[in-house]
């Protein structure tokens, strides 16, 4: 059912230091920052040929990332992207076996202007995952 790895996304306390390090050191194609307060993150997309970086700095009082940085004061891995065919008919196949959908159930929409959903990552071996409509 699960797709391509859209991104993997990376929980930073200085975007702007983090862009620069993708972009000086590991020489990558870094986007422009871009707020998205309904999500409580400012974002910074990397290219890559086979996949996206999503780089997230905390956006607000009550960021949804603000708890994974105190747990994490350096940063860390804070969750991986996978696209599905059909984001409703995912949710409701991985509902059934018993996976847990955060939030109220709903896509929202998410950086890319698409449909996405998250996982509780108790489900998942620890690991958040996003769901994106492809
Ligand atoms: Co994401």
């Amino acid at each position: 059912m699960i797709g391509r790895l859209n991104h993997v996304a990376i929980a930073v306390k200085d975007l702007a230091a983090a862009a620069s390090i993708y972009r000086k050191t590991l020489g990558a194609e870094v986007s422009a920052a871009v707020p998205q307060p309904d999500h409580g993150v400012t974002t910074i997309f990397i290219t890559l040929p086979n996949t996206k970086i999503e780089l997230l700095e905390p956006l607000g009082a009550n960021s949804p990332i603000a708890k994974f940085l105190e747990r994490n004061p350096d940063g860390g891995i804070h969750h991986l992207c996978y696209e599905v065919a059909d984001i409703r008919a995912a949710r409701d196949q991985m509902k059934a076996q018993g996976a847990r959908v955060l939030g109220d159930g709903e896509p929202k929409i998410g950086a890319h202007g698409k449909s996405v959903l998250f996982l509780h990552p108790k489900d998942f071996f620890g690991t958040l995952v996003e769901l994106e409509q492809a």
